[in-house]
């Protein structure tokens, strides 16, 4: 591991999840599969202070600064999707006791048309890491993010604890591990935000504007200009 690893082992509480602070890494689902390799055994967390590459959707960078939590949950192998749905879920649920935020398709927690959460799932052949990035105490954004991101802080004007974000994170995703694709679908069907017009980009270089009209049980997504299979989705443009 090239990077510079401050590691603690901390067996906090009764939460049943071990948790490996780094004050700053690239990206925490990286040091995640480093981790497995080495052997680590699942289920664990990893929590960085800051990323220097926090990895986003489509290849992007996830802006990484002190003041957020940054965390990679790292579970048993499981669909994609259910993972998809889990992160989302736990980081709507736990932030929606803290202020109203919405839920927009996939897995972006929004505060109106600025989001303050993102998930990204990756599979490796033995575990799936479920990141998930919050914008807690960042009193700023670089330009790029103006107007497109928001934070607990500037939102609610209060700072929070991080480890006790942290553990709320832990609490509500262990939860909802438990529960069978069809419960967690029928929930985040409910709560999943799709209106409006968006853009969306296919494999192959197509894209269509339209309006989606609900989303399947296998994610494939049913608009106004026909049904798209979620695998040949590369991302949504809301309008
Ligand atoms: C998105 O683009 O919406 C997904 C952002 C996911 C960011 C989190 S931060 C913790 C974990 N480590 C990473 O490198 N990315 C995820």
């Amino acid at each position: 591991m090239s990077q510079n690893l401050s590691i603690t082992l901390l067996p906090l509480r009764q939460l049943p999840v071990d948790k490996y602070f780094l004050k700053v890494c690239e990206s925490t689902n990286q040091i995640a599969k480093l981790f497995l390799e080495s052997g680590v055994k699942i289920p664990f967390v990893i929590i960085a202070e800051a990323q220097t590459r926090g990895k986003g959707q489509r290849g992007r960078l996830w802006v990484s600064d002190k003041g957020g939590l940054y965390a990679s949950f790292v579970v048993r192998k499981m669909d994609s999707r259910k993972a998809l749905i889990i992160g989302a879920l736990t980081s709507y649920h736990v932030l929606s006791k803290l202020l109203p935020v919405k839920m927009r398709f996939p897995n972006d927690i929004m505060v109106e048309k600025k989001k303050i959460s993102g998930i990204l799932v990756e599979l490796t052949s033995e575990a799936t890491i479920i990141g998930i990035g919050v914008n807690v105490n960042q009193k700023d954004f670089p330009e790029t993010l103006q107007g497109i991101a928001t934070s607990l802080y500037l939102e609610t004007g209060s700072m929070y604890d991080l480890n006790q974000i942290l553990d709320l994170y832990i609490e509500e995703l262990t939860r909802l591990l438990d529960f069978d694709y069809a419960t967690l679908f029928n929930n985040y069907s409910k709560a999943v935000f799709f209106r409006g017009l968006c853009n969306i980009h296919l494999s192959g270089g197509r894209n269509f504007t339209c309006v989606i009209e609900k989303i399947e049980r296998d994610f494939s997504v049913v608009t106004d200009r026909g049904v798209f299979p979620f695998d040949h989705i590369i991302w949504i443009e809301w309008m």
